[in-house]
This record gives structure tokens, sequence and C-alpha cells, in this order.
């Protein structure tokens, strides 16, 4: 009998940039496309964190600060003069910024974060599809968005405004860009204990201890259909190399949630499922 295991090289020799990908949710994926055959350029502003990641997977690290429109333009040409083209860009860097009443929002804090959330995916959108259309290539371009930009009360007005403005984008440049054949889709994850989430906890529970596992119990009781299941930065990386992938090759515009079911369904009156 002959065995049909799925091929492990989703990505071989595909070339890739992955902005914050240094740590979290970017480096995660970074793992996840190498370990399918992909090569990866890590653009981020940890420079330590970053060339130790890319050292360890045979990619490429370049500081990119997302809010500056040459470092993204920077960074792409860097993946384009190393392998000659670029097949995938996942925008993914991202800051949670400012908490408090929308009475107290600072507008200055309000675009400082914009500057990083929003038109650091618009710089890496614009740079991407240059190269792509250029080197004639199907290519796929993937943005973090977030369960917040589904439903309110999840995270500060800022970046909620900024995860929503980017599902708007990406359909507006789906559009423009499928006639290159480039596909532009994004995911929505949802209490993956990254750093960013973990600072987050930390304050708002006012416990310097917390631990990536506890945040994951609270998340798999209160925040997910799937109970006691909390989401991992695998989980979403996962998500990111489907969308990267061609098993995706028909998927463009959409956003995939990643969020176990909880901003799709409320639980609170599942009695009526009783009996
Ligand atoms: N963790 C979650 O639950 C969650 C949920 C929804 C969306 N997201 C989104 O996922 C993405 C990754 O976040 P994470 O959770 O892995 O957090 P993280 O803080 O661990 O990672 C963010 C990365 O982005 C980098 N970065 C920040 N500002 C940058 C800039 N100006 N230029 C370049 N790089 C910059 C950071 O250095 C870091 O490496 C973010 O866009 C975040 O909004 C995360």
């Amino acid at each position: 009998m002959t065995h049909h295991l799925p091929s492990k090289r989703r990505l071989l020799g595909k070339v890739a940039v992955i902005t914050g990908g240094a740590r979290g949710i970017g480096a995660a994926t970074a793992k996840a496309f190498a370990e399918n055959g992909a090569y990866v350029v890590i653009a981020d502003i940890l420079d330590e964190l970053g060339a130790k990641l890319a050292d360890s997977i045979r990619g490429r690290y370049v500081h990119c600060d997302v809010s500056i429109e040459g470092d993204v333009e920077r960074a792409i040409q860097l993946a384009v003069n190393w392998k000659g083209r670029l097949d995938i860009m996942f925008n993914n860097a991202g800051i949670s910024g400012p908490e408090g009443s929308i009475t107290n929002l600072k507008m200055e804090q309000l675009m400082a974060l914009l500057a990083i959330n929003l038109n650091g995916v618009v710089h890496g959108i614009k740079h991407a599809a240059r190269a792509m259309i250029e080197g004639k290539t199907a290519g796929t371009i993937i943005c973090s968005s977030s369960s917040a930009a589904i439903m309110g009360g999840l995270a500060s007005h800022a970046y909620t405004l900024s995860k929503e403005a980017i599902l708007g984008l990406a359909r507006s440049s789906a559009c423009e860009l499928g006639v290159h054949g480039i596909r532009v889709n994004c995911v929505a994850p949802h209490g993956v204990p990254s750093e960013m989430l973990m600072s987050a906890y930390r304050r708002f529970l006012g416990n310097q201890n917390l631990q990536p596992e506890d945040v994951s119990k609270i998340v798999g009781e209160k925040g997910s259909l799937l109970r006691g299941r909390g989401g991992s930065l695998e989980d979403v990386a996962k998500a990111v190399l489907f969308l990267a992938s061609g098993d995706a090759g028909f998927i463009t515009g959409h956003n995939l949630v990643i969020d176990g079911g909880y901003t799709s369904a409320s639980n609170q009156m599942s009695f009526i499922y009783q009996g």
C-alpha cells in the first residue's frame, strides 16, 4: 500500500519577508516558513533577537522600522537582491498602543500607533506589490489584523481602529492585485500569549509573574468556545503558512480568524442547547 504523506516542504524555494519577525507570532511563522523550505528575511527593530533567529533558520535579518517607508522598501529589496524574487510578504509588525478612555485619547498617541500598525501595512503592501508585479510573481501578501477588528471591547481604541482599517485595505488591494495573480489576505489572531499580550495582562492583573500558560488558561476559559483551549503562536503560524501556500490558491480578500470561535458566538445563553 502506498502512503501519501503530505509534503512538509509547502513553500519550497519561496522567498518571504516577515515584518515583526524577531519574536512572537512573526518568529513562529519565520520558523514554520523555513521548515517548509522558504528563504526568510526577518525585518524588525529588535536587532539582536532578529539576527539570532535569522541565523538559526538560514535566513537574513534587516533592521526595519515599518513606520518608515524607505526601511520597508529596503527590506523587500534585500529579498529580491538575495534570491531574485519576492513570493510572500507577511505584514505582521504591530504594537498595542495607548489604553484608557476615548474621552482622554491623545491624538499624537493615536497617530504614533497608526504610523506603525497601519502605515506599516500600507508600506508593506505597496512595495511587495511593486516587487511582485515587476518580477511577474503571483505572490501572496498576508496582514496581521486582530479579533479586535471584529468585536468591540477586546483592545484599546487606537489598536482597534488600526486593525479594522487593515481589513479594508487588504480587501481593496486584493481587488486591484488579483489581475496579477497576487493574493492578499489577513489573519485575525486572538489571545495569543506573545510578549505584547503578556505585558498587557501583567498590567491589567497587576501580576508581574504571570506566565504564558496562565494567560492561555484565562483565554481558554473566558475567551474561546473551545473550553480550556486558548491559542498559541503556532496556531497563528500554521494559519499564515496555509494562506502563504498554494493550498490557499483560490483564497483572496479573506480574513482568517484564529480565535477558537470566540467572535462568532456568545455562549452566555448556551442553556438553550440543553435537553
Ligand atoms: N498576540 C495576540 O493575541 C494578537 C492578537 C491579534 C493580533 N495580533 C497581532 O499580531 C502581530 C504580532 O504581534 P505579537 O502578538 O507576536 O507581539 P510581539 O510584540 O511579540 O511581536 C511584535 C513584533 O513587531 C515588532 N515591531 C514593533 N514595532 C515595530 C516597528 N515599528 N517596525 C518593525 N517591527 C516592529 C516587535 O519588535 C516584535 O518583534 C501584531 O500585529 C499584533 O497586533 C496579536
